[in-house]
């Protein structure tokens, strides 16, 4: 239980902190990754530790389905699915997306999961949230009639609720640092919806704990990252009538990597993607934890963080979206050379 509120336990936490022998060498920083891309299942990731929060809500509401909202290729979506089939609720997604000409990647496993996901068309002359809302209305109306209880989890489980999951990630990791000795750790996170990065932020200051946490945004904010995250907390200190007060200089997040958009193909991002595949054999994801690490090679290059500093990245795993068309092209270009195509009886 965590500020009063339980949680359903299917995870196998503590999942783990592991030093990059190879990075760290080369990269002259003392390297660690947290392992939470394997989280129990559905591929894992960061928003099963949300879900353990927000699931245990929607039982006790009575809910016997999740509908949940996103991109067409939403890893959220994916592991709302996936908590949804072990729990025997049904799940669907809306996503105002065009239909992006394939079936592949979280939209291949969440028709293997048993999710409805429904891509509503873009419309020039409403924004895509109002769009989305009017879809979500429709769309639960239409199950609601078919006799299910809908319970309604927010982008990126992203909400009061599903930022304790990491305000608990917070307290398991700090265990795991003290247990391992290391002195004044570094911790690089993705920030996206923000639930993950204010989680961790809430967990550290609220229980005083010795880590230091930097979100580096991966897509642009309409008002600033750091007033999103200023309202977010506003939010989060009124639903459990916290005393805390975190100034907007105390959330550090950096708006420089995000690469100009959400979820775009971006030659430094594979690069820094193919420099964690080829020395320590993890992969990492277009979208999220593979922008941030792009953004940590540059700070490394430029000297804000220092040689011989311990950072560690949460890898919040997405590894997915590797394999939707657009990341997957600019992909194949690049690694056509490792390919060798042999007819061992062809004639000389
Ligand atoms: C793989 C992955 N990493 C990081 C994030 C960012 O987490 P948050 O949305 O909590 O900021 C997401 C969000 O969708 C994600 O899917």
């Amino acid at each position: 239980m965590t500020l009063g509120r339980e949680k359903l336990c299917f995870l196998n936490t503590p999942t783990p902190l592991e030093r990059l022998n190879r990075l760290s060498e080369e990269l002259g920083v003392n390297f660690y990754l947290k392992r939470d891309d394997l989280t129990s299942f559905g591929t894992g990731g960061n928003k099963l530790r949300k879900l353990e929060y927000l699931v245990k809500d929607a039982q006790s509401q009575g809910a016997t389905m999740l509908l949940t909202v996103g991109g067409a290729q939403t890893n959220h979506g994916r592991l709302t699915a996936a908590v949804a089939a072990r729990y025997s609720m049904r799940s669907a997604i809306v996503a105002v997306d065009p239909y992006p000409g394939e079936i592949s990647a979280n939209l291949l496993l969440d028709g293997i999961m048993g999710c409805s996901v429904y891509l509503i068309k873009p419309e020039p002359n409403r924004s895509a949230g109002e769009v989305q809302a009017e879809a979500v209305r429709r769309v639960t109306a239409q199950w609601e009639e078919k006799g299910e209880k809908v319970y309604f989890i927010p982008t990126g489980g992203s909400n009061e609720l599903g930022a304790l999951g990491y305000y608990d990630c917070a307290v398991e990791l700090a265990e795991q640092t003290k247990a391992l000795g290391l002195e004044h750790p570094r911790l690089f996170t993705t920030a996206g919806s923000l639930g993950t990065y204010m989680g961790l932020q809430l967990g550290i200051k609220n229980e005083k704990l010795p880590l230091r946490l930097t979100g580096i945004g991966i897509m642009p904010f309409k008002n600033g990252i750091v007033s999103e995250a200023v309202a977010y907390y506003q939010r989060i200190k009124t639903f459990y009538s916290l005393e805390l007060d975190i100034a907007p200089e105390e959330f550090d997040l950096i708006a420089d990597y995000d690469c100009g958009g959400y979820n775009n193909p971006v030659r430094e991002v594979r690069e820094a993607i193919y420099l964690m595949g080829r020395r320590e054999g993890i992969i990492l994801d277009p979208c999220y934890t593979g922008k941030t690490f792009a953004g940590i090679l540059d700070m490394i290059k430029t000297g804000k963080i220092r040689q011989g500093e311990t950072i560690i990245i949460l890898n919040d795993a997405g590894t997915t979206e590797i394999y939707t068309r657009h990341h997957r092209v600019e992909m194949e270009k690049e690694l056509q050379n490792y390919i060798h195509i042999v007819d061992l009886h062809a004639q000389k």
